[in-house]
C-alpha cells in the first residue's frame, strides 16, 4: 500500500512539474522562434558567459538538480541578464513541452555524467534516441555541440551522431569557450561540433 502511494506521489509530482513547465513556456516564450539550449547546465558558468556575449540570443539552461539551478540563477541575477533563463527540468520533458515553431539554433551538452560502467551506459543522456529527438528540434544549419573528458563516452557519441542522418560532424572550431565546473576538474577533453542538414 505504502509503495503504491509513493508511486502515485511520484507520478503526481512529475505531472505537476510538466504542467508548470508548459505554463512557463506558454508565458515566457510566446514570440520566440529560436533558442540556444544547454542540457545539464550545472552551476551555469557556460551559459551565463554565453548569454552575456550574445545579447540577441535567447538562452535556456536546464538541470534536474534544484541546487544547481539555484546557483545558476544567482549568476544570472548578478550579471543582470534578461536573455537567459535557467529551469529545473528534464531535457526530454522540455522538448515535449516546446511548441512546434520553437527550434534550437544551438544545443550544448557539456561534460554530461559518463556512467563509465557498462551496466550503467543506459543512463547516459547522449543515447541514439535522445540525439534523434534533439536533432529534430535543431533548425536547419543549427548545431549540436558535445564535450566530455571521458574518451569512451566521446567515441560512442561520435558513432551515434554519425548514424544520425540529420547531423553532420564538422571540423569547425568550438564557437565559444567558458570553463565549466566539470571542465575545471578534467585533465583534457574531446569536443564534437555537428551541423543540422536536411
Ligand atoms: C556532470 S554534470 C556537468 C555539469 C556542467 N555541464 C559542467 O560541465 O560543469 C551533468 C549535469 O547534467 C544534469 N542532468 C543529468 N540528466 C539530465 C536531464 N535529463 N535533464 C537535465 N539535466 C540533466 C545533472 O543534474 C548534472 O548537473
Amino acid at each position: 500500500m505504502e509503495t503504491l502511494s509513493r508511486t502515485t506521489d511520484y507520478f503526481d509530482l512529475v505531472k505537476s512539474r510538466r504542467l508548470a513547465l508548459a505554463e512557463w513556456i506558454s508565458k515566457e516564450l510566446i514570440d520566440t522562434k529560436e533558442i540556444v539550449w544547454e542540457v545539464g547546465c550545472g552551476h551555469g558558468h557556460f551559459l551565463t558567459a554565453y548569454a552575456a556575449a550574445h545579447p540577441n540570443a535567447l538562452c535556456i539552461g536546464l538541470d534536474i538538480e534544484k541546487d544547481r539551478i539555484t546557483r545558476a540563477d544567482k549568476k544570472k541575477k548578478r550579471a543582470k541578464l534578461t536573455n537567459l533563463h535557467f529551469l529545473r527540468a528534464d531535457a526530454l520533458d522540455f522538448i515535449a513541452a516546446l511548441p512546434e515553431q520553437i527550434k534550437f539554433s544551438s544545443v550544448y551538452v557539456l561534460f554530461p555524467d559518463p556512467w563509465p560502467k557498462r551496466r550503467h551506459h543506459k543512463n547516459r543522456i547522449m543515447q541514439p534516441e535522445f540525439i534523434e529527438v534533439v536533432s529534430k528540434k535543431v533548425m536547419l544549419s543549427g548545431r549540436m555541440y558535445f564535450r566530455t573528458d571521458h574518451k569512451p563516452y566521446f567515441d560512442s557519441v561520435y558513432k551515434n551522431v554519425t548514424m544520425e542522418k540529420q547531423l553532420n560532424i564538422t571540423n569547425d572550431p568550438w564557437p565559444f569557450d567558458k570553463e565549466t565546473v566539470f571542465q575545471a576538474r578534467s585533465k583534457g577533453h574531446n569536443s564534437l561540433n555537428a551541423i543540422k542538414v536536411k
